[in-house]
């Protein structure tokens, strides 16, 4: 087969009105594919998974840069189709999926590397073929088909990053049922962790009891769902680790679960605002609680690798969301992904 010089991509040509669709606004386009470097590697995208900041980047509510026009999407997996003479970790036909922030190898963020994001600062995976530097990519985990692999990069490694310090017999409380919080839940339940779950409705505390919650609080029922964690942790001390996914609309009552000393690890806003005439909580629920708080900004390609690895071995599987969309559908999916429907990874065959 001869090697591509151009890709099938969805783009996004820049931000988008509160008003619109991304059916009206996502387009599909021919991409030029830059000549494939000594260090480069080729890949066939077979599938790419949504992440939150899919619908805030084009919304324009993303707090990190962004370069237009841009192919949405971090999170893709798929085939090495052809390597540059000096590669040496992967041969054509290995199986890879992308590393979110590909700058970030290791270590601490640096401007660069927090800068380097896939489907923001540079182009994403809602393609047919990319090219990558070989440090872009990472194999993906043996006997996982494309789609599993595809849900990894975000979600799962910031969910691993929040809870690399956690030791057997210690708590974790995770918020609702998308993808950071699941992977979460599964991770701490393999690491011997007493988990609380928080979520909506009946139907999905049925679904993260069978993950191995050990306490499930509907927040709906129970707004006010931070002593009942705290009460429900193991000796009633309260949350090891909070992984705080709601914002400010929830932080306060992760407050009143966390142990003192414990951690709250600030991820995102998915819950939105405070309601009217609620305060923020701030810097007197932080002493008050006695408690870190450390913001998570995904994980290193050395934090996903270590991930996969316990993957691999506690034999885990992701939670993908029973519907799934080709790549044609990709603009009707990011449409029903907004709404907020699914449990679990959403996921585009390409
Ligand atoms: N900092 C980072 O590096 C990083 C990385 C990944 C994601 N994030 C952020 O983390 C957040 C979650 O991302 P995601 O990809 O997991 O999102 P997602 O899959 O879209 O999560 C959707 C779920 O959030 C839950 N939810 C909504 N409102 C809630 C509330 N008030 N309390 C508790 N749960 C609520 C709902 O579950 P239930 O119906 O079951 O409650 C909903 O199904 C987003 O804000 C995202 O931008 C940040």
């Amino acid at each position: 087969m001869s090697t591509p010089t151009s890709t099938t991509a969805w783009v996004h040509k820049t931000t988008i009105k509160p008003t619109e669709k991304f059916i009206e606004t996502l387009q599909k386009q021919d991409l030029p594919l830059p000549t494939l470097g000594p260090k480069d590697v080729l890949v066939r995208l077979h599938a790419a998974s949504f992440n939150y900041r899919d619908i805030l980047i084009p919304r324009d509510q993303y707090p990190f840069p962004v370069n237009w026009p841009l192919v949405p999407m971090s999170d893709g997996a798929g085939e090495i189709v052809a390597v540059g003479p000096q590669v040496k970790s992967f041969a054509a036909g290995d199986n890879v999926m992308t590393v979110f922030n590909q700058e970030h190898q290791a270590g601490r963020h640096s401007i660069v590397s927090a800068t380097s994001g896939l489907g923001g600062a540079l182009h994403g995976v809602l393609r047919e073929y990319a090219v990558f530097p070989e440090y872009g990519v990472m194999k993906s985990p043996k006997g996982w088909t494309h789609e599993q692999a595809a849900t990894l990069p975000c979600a799962a490694v910031t969910a691993w990053n929040a809870l690399k310090d956690i030791k057997a017999g210690q708590s974790v409380l995770v918020q609702g049922t998308g993808g950071v919080s699941l992977f979460a839940l599964q991770f701490a339940k393999a690491m011997g962790a007493f988990v609380v779950a928080t979520t909506s409705s009946k139907a999905k505390e049925e679904q993260v009891k069978a993950l191995g919650a050990d306490v499930v609080i509907n927040y709906n029922e129970t707004p006010k769902w931070g002593e009942v964690a705290k009460k429900a942790s193991p000796r009633g001390e309260g949350i090891d680790v909070v992984v705080e996914i709601g914002g400010t609309a929830t932080l306060q009552e992760s407050f009143r679960a966390v142990r003192m000393e414990g951690t709250i690890a600030i991820i995102g806003y998915r819950a939105g605002p405070t309601k009217d005439g609620e305060k923020e909580p701030g810097w007197g629920e932080i002493l008050g609680s006695i408690c870190q708080m450390r913001a998570i900004f995904v994980g290193s390609r050395a934090i996903a690798e270590e991930m996969v690895s316990a993957i691999e071995v506690a034999g885990l599987k992701p939670v993908v969301d029973p519907k799934t969309w080709t790549f044609d559908e990709a603009p009707q999916a990011l449409d029903w992904f907004e709404q907020g429907r699914h449990v679990g990874k959403v996921v585009i065959k390409i």
